[in-house]
């Protein structure tokens, strides 16, 4: 399974991460570079093939939770639970 990633701030670490992600995780794929510094996301972007850049991390802040709760939905209706967490909890009643 490859893993879809959006690094947000570009400068040194974020570039370090962008790097790190690209070259040596193979299950990583960084899809897009988001920094205020448009200059900053290009740079680090280029590196990936493909790496989309923003200057407002906001949409992809908002997709990613998104997707989050649609995964936690699917998680909670195969019954897989978390320790500590009631089995059932968070479920519609009836279901
Ligand atoms: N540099 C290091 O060795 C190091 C080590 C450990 C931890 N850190 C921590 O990592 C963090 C980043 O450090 P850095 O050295 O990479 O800093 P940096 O200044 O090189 O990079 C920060 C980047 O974030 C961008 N940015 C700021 N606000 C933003 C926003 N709202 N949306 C998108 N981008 C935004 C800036 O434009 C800048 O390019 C800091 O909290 C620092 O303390 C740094």
């Amino acid at each position: 399974m490859t893993v879809r990633i959006g690094v947000i701030g570009a400068g040194v670490m974020g570039a370090d991460h962008v790097n790190t992600l690209h070259r040596y995780v193979p299950s990583a794929e960084v899809v897009l570079v988001a920094d205020t510094d448009t200059e900053r996301a290009r740079a680090a972007a280029a590196t990936v093939p493909g790496a989309r850049t923003a200057d407002d991390a906001r949409a992809l802040i908002a997709d990613s939770l998104t997707t989050l709760r649609a995964m936690d939905a699917i998680r909670r209706r195969c019954g897989i639970v978390f320790p500590g967490e009631a089995p059932g909890a968070g479920q519609p009643a009836g279901t």
